[in-house]
C-alpha cells in the first residue's frame, strides 16, 4: 500500500481539468446520502462529489490529487481507505466514488467505512455491463480482462453487506455530455477519445499498454473518419443517457 502503487500519483496532473463533477450524478450522490449532516469521502481525490451544506472531511493519498483541491475546498487528511485515522463511527456517512477498485485491500477499506460511520455510499461499476461499452468492445477489450482483476460491485456489496446490512443498489446513466471524463463519459463523444490529455485521465487508459492502446485509438480515428463508427451506432446519437455499468451502492447499519 505504497504511494507508487497508486497511479493517481503520478497520472492525477491535469485531473482536475478533465474529470469535473457532472451535476447530475452530484445529484444522485447528494440524495444517496440522505439526511447525512457528517461526512467522510474516502479517496477524495481533488474534491469532486464533496456535498455542499454538509460537514465532509477528506482521505486521500496521492499529494498531486491533494495539491489540486479548489481552495476552501473540505479538510483532507492524507490517508489510505485501508487505515483510517477515526474513531468507530465518527461520521453519519462515508462515500467513496470510483475509488474502491484502487485500494490495495478493498475488503479492509470497505470494512474502514463501515467502522467510521453509519451509512456507506459508493460509486462502483458492474463489469458484465461495462464490458459491452462499444470502447471496451470493439476496440479495447483489454480493458474488460483488466477489470477482471478489480475490486468492482460484487466486491463492494459483499463487503458491505457484512452482518447483514441492507444494500441498495442503483444504476447511475452517463449523460451525453457528462463533464466527469472517465472512461463511459464520451460514449457519444467519440472524437475525444483521440485526444491523449483525455485519455490521460481515465486510468482504465492510462494502466494499459500504452503501445495497445495507440493501436486501438488508430482504429477508432479511422472508423470515424470512414463514418464506419456512426454507420454502427446510429442509435446512441439520438440517446441522452447510457446505461454503462455505472452502479451506486448504499448500504447502512441497522
Ligand atoms: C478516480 S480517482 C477518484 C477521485 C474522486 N473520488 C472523484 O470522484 O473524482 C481515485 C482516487 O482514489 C485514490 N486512492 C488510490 N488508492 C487509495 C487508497 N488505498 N485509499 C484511498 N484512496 C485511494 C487515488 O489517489 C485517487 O485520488
Amino acid at each position: 500500500m505504497t504511494a507508487n502503487a497508486n497511479p493517481y500519483q503520478t497520472i492525477g496532473l491535469g485531473y482536475s481539468h478533465h474529470r469535473r463533477p457532472d451535476p447530475r450524478i452530484a445529484a444522485l450522490i447528494d440524495q444517496a446520502l440522505g439526511s447525512a449532516r457528517t461526512v467522510i469521502n474516502v479517496g477524495a481525490g481533488t474534491g469532486s462529489y464533496e456535498p455542499r451544506g454538509r460537514e465532509v472531511t477528506a482521505v486521500e493519498p496521492s499529494t498531486v490529487m491533494i495539491e489540486q483541491r479548489a481552495p476552501g475546498s473540505a479538510p483532507v487528511v492524507q490517508g489510505y481507505a485501508e487505515s483510517l485515522p477515526f474513531p468507530d463511527q465518527s461520521f453519519d456517512a462515508a462515500m467513496a466514488i470510483l475509488t474502491v477498485h484502487h485500494w490495495s485491500d478493498a475488503a479492509a477499506g470497505l470494512a474502514e467505512l463501515r467502522r467510521v460511520s453509519a451509512r456507506q455510499v459508493v460509486l462502483t461499476w458492474d463489469p458484465a455491463v461495462s464490458a459491452r461499452f462499444w470502447l471496451v468492445a470493439e476496440y479495447l477489450p483489454e480493458i474488460a480482462v483488466a477489470d477482471a482483476r478489480l475490486a468492482a460491485l460484487d466486491a463492494v456489496r459483499t463487503h458491505l453487506e457484512r452482518d447483514g446490512a441492507p444494500v441498495a443498489v442503483v444504476p447511475v446513466p452517463v449523460p451525453a455530455d457528462c463533464t466527469d471524463g472517465f472512461l463511459g463519459a464520451y460514449w457519444r463523444r467519440p472524437h475525444r477519445y483521440l485526444d491523449p490529455q483525455v485519455r490521460a485521465a481515465i486510468s482504465a487508459l492510462a494502466i494499459l499498454d500504452q503501445e495497445q492502446v495507440e493501436r486501438a485509438v488508430r482504429r477508432l480515428d479511422a472508423d470515424l473518419a470512414t463514418g464506419r463508427w456512426h454507420e454502427r451506432h446510429r442509435a446512441l446519437l439520438d440517446a441522452d443517457a447510457l446505461d454503462l455499468g455505472y452502479r451506486l451502492v448504499m448500504a447502512a447499519a441497522h
